[in-house]
């Protein structure tokens, strides 16, 4: 690993003689407001793996202000040479890396840092652009080095070109040669804004394994081809407050963290539970969801999950979010929304929210499932103002209802609001997902 030993003195101790594991810190931010979720899910989730119908009417976006908020979990990556830094979200649920460009003029595109390849001298172009779709992705797989016709001119959409370069990520501790990326030259639909959560991230970074991903071959199998990892295994651990995020002691992360090359036994309570991914041959990280349930009202499913950690919530279809919905009292924000609200104090009172994965079951607890409006929100309000909000304040349930197209295969997506209580695992060599109990 030569890359290692080149920055081999701003390594921490714990990392030098630790190859096999590398840890990296995942920034934390709260996202105040549900109209930025409800942009977020709209485009970047219902791109993965959703049909948009009914939900796609901006003028709901006013409703749901008052709302909690969620938190975004983030990494700087280096691109080019010499190295131009993006903060991006990690995303087990997709297989792309794309930035913004700097041939993008969109207003969007110049609140963020924009890869320009003229200035690096390691960059190559590929042939091609990509597209990524804000909906529905299932029924059009576009590849870069596809040609494509304006067939299906989707609303909400980021388009450009596609190119290699190097990806540092860690301060250098791991680099890669050629890395493919998109780099989004144009948009259309605001989708750019709402992908890039009203400005709180420059790009994504896709841990999928689809190698043919809409901007060439993803990271991860970059990583096994060029031999960077010890195993071909990662894990993610996403911190349940905000405040756990601080305070690192040197040589370990307290805080949100990926590892790569490895598991960090330090943020697992148990022994990791294994579930065969289902489809490896998409490149997606997907595995048996059999069944979940709520008090004794218990459904039998048969289906994909992905497990996606740049997702927010917990998706089911909407005929299955909207009975869980109804047993904890939540209705429906507005018609079609799929989103939920429900009396905060009715939280402590809640069932459990219970999950089968194959045989494994997995619980979550009211107030893991349901949101608080964020303290950002409340600080908006003084005193008996608050107080009168509290006592008739409106949590957000996690659980929401989407559409889920035939073709996709998939039926639910479990993202962050699993993955705070469960340390998740993705083992490449052996197609399987674990989940232990964080710690
Ligand atoms: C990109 O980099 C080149 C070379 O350094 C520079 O001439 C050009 O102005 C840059 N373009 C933008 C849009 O910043």
């Amino acid at each position: 690993m030569k890359s290692t030993l080149s920055v081999v003195g701003l390594l921490s101790l714990a990392i030098a003689t630790q190859a096999e594991l590398m840890r990296f810190k995942l920034q934390r931010t709260n996202v105040g407001y549900l109209h930025s979720s409800f942009h977020e899910y709209d485009d970047l989730a219902q791109k993965e793996f959703g049909k948009l119908s009914r939900s796609h009417d901006h003028r709901n976006y006013g409703q749901f202000s008052h709302l909690g908020g969620h938190d975004l979990y983030t990494m700087d990556i280096s691109l080019g040479s010499p190295g131009h830094i993006f903060n991006v979200q990690i995303a087990t649920g997709t297989s792309s890396l794309w930035v913004p460009s700097s041939k993008c003029s969109s207003p969007t595109c110049r609140l963020h840092p924009q890869f320009n390849s003229s200035a690096s001298w390691s960059f190559h172009p590929l042939e091609g652009r990509f597209n990524i779709p804000t909906s529905n992705p299932y029924n059009h797989h576009h590849h870069h080095h596809h040609h494509h016709s304006c067939e299906q001119r989707v609303k909400g959409e980021l388009s450009g070109t596609v190119g290699e370069d190097t990806l540092s990520i860690g301060g250098g501790v791991i680099e890669i040669l050629g890395q493919s990326f998109g780099e989004v030259v144009q948009e259309h639909g605001g989708g750019l804004k709402s992908a890039l959560r009203d400005g709180q991230v420059d790009g994504v970074l896709g841990l999928g394994f689809d190698a043919r991903a809409a901007t060439g071959r993803p990271f991860l199998l970059n990583l096994v081809d060029q031999d960077l990892l010890q195993r071909a295994v990662f894990g993610v651990y996403l911190s349940r407050h905000d405040g756990d995020d601080e305070g690192d002691d040197e040589g370990t992360i307290r805080g949100s963290q990926l590892t790569l090359g490895g598991l960090d036994p330090a943020h697992r309570l148990v022994d990791i539970q294994w579930h065969e991914v289902t489809r490896t041959a998409q490149g997606q990280w997907t595995i048996e969801l059999t069944a979940f349930a709520l008090r004794r009202e218990a459904f039998e499913i048969d289906g994909q999950a992905v497990i996606d950690t740049g997702f927010p919530y917990i998706a089911l279809t909407r005929y299955q979010a909207e009975m869980i919905n109804l047993q904890i009292g939540a209705s429906e924000t507005s018609p079609g929304s799929g989103m939920y609200e429900l009396p905060c104090r009715s939280v402590p009172t809640l069932f459990d929210f219970i999950i089968l994965f194959g045989l494994e079951e997995y619980q979550l607890k009211g107030h893991e499932y349901v949101l608080r409006p964020t303290s950002k929100d409340d600080g908006r309000s003084g005193g008996a103002e608050r107080l009168r909000r509290t006592r008739k304040e409106m949590c957000q349930s996690a659980i929401m209802g989407m559409d889920f197209s035939k073709e996709s295969g998939v039926i639910a997506v479990f993202g962050q609001v699993f993955m705070r209580k469960y340390y998740s695992a993705y083992d490449l060599e052996d197609h399987k997902i674990g989940f232990a109990l964080a710690s």
